[in-house]
């Protein structure tokens, strides 16, 4: 797809964090953050929302060692949750809470530290890498959500400028992190391949394989807002990834689903991740799995943060349905597509979603 087959747009990018504008303005939420609620009833009150039913799979029975009764069972499970949710919690990942509670730490640490030392790591109008907001088109309003979005893999492509190397653990947790999770994003990707009888490396192939894949760490903090009803701290939306393995704040709730055309909240498991399908999972999958569309709801007065780790295929891999989940009954859903990220960062500072236009 070519990208002079999408108008052009001016975009924009909040010229204060979140964070700044808290210190120095009024009591009124500025205008251009304060979201329209033309596609939903009312965002302003959260307390009538359900609770999804969280589908919850357990990494420990999907490896090997477990009985072929156990591992067949947790293979229906994760099928069916990642083809009527698209999202589900993972317990027994094999990562220690005290890994999970040092990488929010570093977080935290990072957003704690000066502006003047923070905006060294600003990121451009051009690449979201780096400190700052999300880019909007020019009508649209921005999220409540200051973020520090860094490559952690292949290594080679890591661009340490940007990373505060100079916060005592970040580097090394980051790396920690980075390298369990891939562990994790490994095994979900041949879980996922073999709930649908498929062979269990093939989504990594489709990805630019093991060395190949990128991953992205995006650090969330979203500060707490009074007129929370007004705000958001990202608009609906579904990632371009082909997953998403999503830390969530200790205790501070704010994401939700869409499922139906209906929000649900998605509740705190604690030491769990949350995994969710990207874009590219649905387009491999032709459509049999659901990219979810989610958004986050701002608290009145707790900071909430989370760690979203977006992996994604290697650029220059070519990505579509695959042969094998074609056929009369299910023809080929969606166009052949190379660098999709590249797609989906067109549509979605407009609040519209990129899957929509790769669809045949
Ligand atoms: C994201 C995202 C959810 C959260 O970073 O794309 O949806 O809870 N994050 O922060
Ligand atoms: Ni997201």
């Amino acid at each position: 797809m070519a990208a002079s087959s999408v108008p052009l747009m001016k975009l924009e990018l909040p010229s204060k964090s979140v964070q700044e504008l808290l210190k120095t303005a009024e009591k009124q939420v500025p205008e251009r953050y304060i979201y329209q609620l033309s596609e939903e009833k009312s965002s302003a009150d959260h307390s009538d929302i359900k609770y999804m039913d969280s589908p919850i799979i357990d990494l420990s029975l999907l490896s090997s060692a477990s009985s072929s009764h156990q591992l067949q069972n947790e293979l229906r499970k994760l099928q069916t949750a990642i083809s009527s949710w698209g999202c589900f919690q993972l317990i027994n990942h094999g990562l220690s809470s005290s890994l999970l509670n040092q990488i929010r730490e570093v977080g935290r640490e990072f957003f704690d530290l000066p502006l003047e030392v923070k905006q060294k790591h600003c990121r451009t109008l051009d690449w979201f890498e780096g400190y700052g907001g999300d880019t909007v088109s020019e009508n649209q309003s921005y999220n409540w959500n200051d973020r520090l979005h860094l490559r952690v893999h292949p290594l080679e492509r890591r661009n340490f400028k940007l990373w505060p190397e100079y916060l005592p653990n970040f580097r090394e947790t980051l790396e920690e992190y980075t390298m369990k999770v891939r562990r994790v994003l490994e095994m979900i990707l041949q879980a996922i391949a073999r709930s649908l009888n498929l062979d269990e490396d093939i989504f990594l192939k489709e990805c630019g394989g093991k060395e190949g894949i990128n991953m992205f760490t995006r650090f969330n903090y979203y500060p707490p807002c009074s007129s929370r009803g007004h705000v958001l701290g990202l608009k609906p939306h579904s990632d371009g990834t082909a997953i998403t393995i999503l830390l969530q704040d200790k205790q501070v709730e704010g994401l939700q689903v869409l499922k139906d055309d209906q929000w649900f909240k998605v509740p705190i498991v604690s030491d769990s991740l949350f995994i969710n399908i990207g874009d590219q999972l649905e387009i491999m999958s032709n459509g049999i799995l659901r990219s979810v569309v989610h958004k986050v709801v701002i608290d009145k007065e707790k900071e909430r943060t989370s760690v979203a780790m977006q992996c994604s295929p290697h650029f220059d891999k070519e990505i579509g349905p695959l042969s094998e989940l074609i056929d009369n009954e299910r023809p080929q859903m969606y166009k052949k597509i190379k660098d999709y990220l590249s797609v989906y960062f067109q549509y979605y500072p407009r609040g519209e979603r990129a899957i929509t236009k790769v669809k045949l």
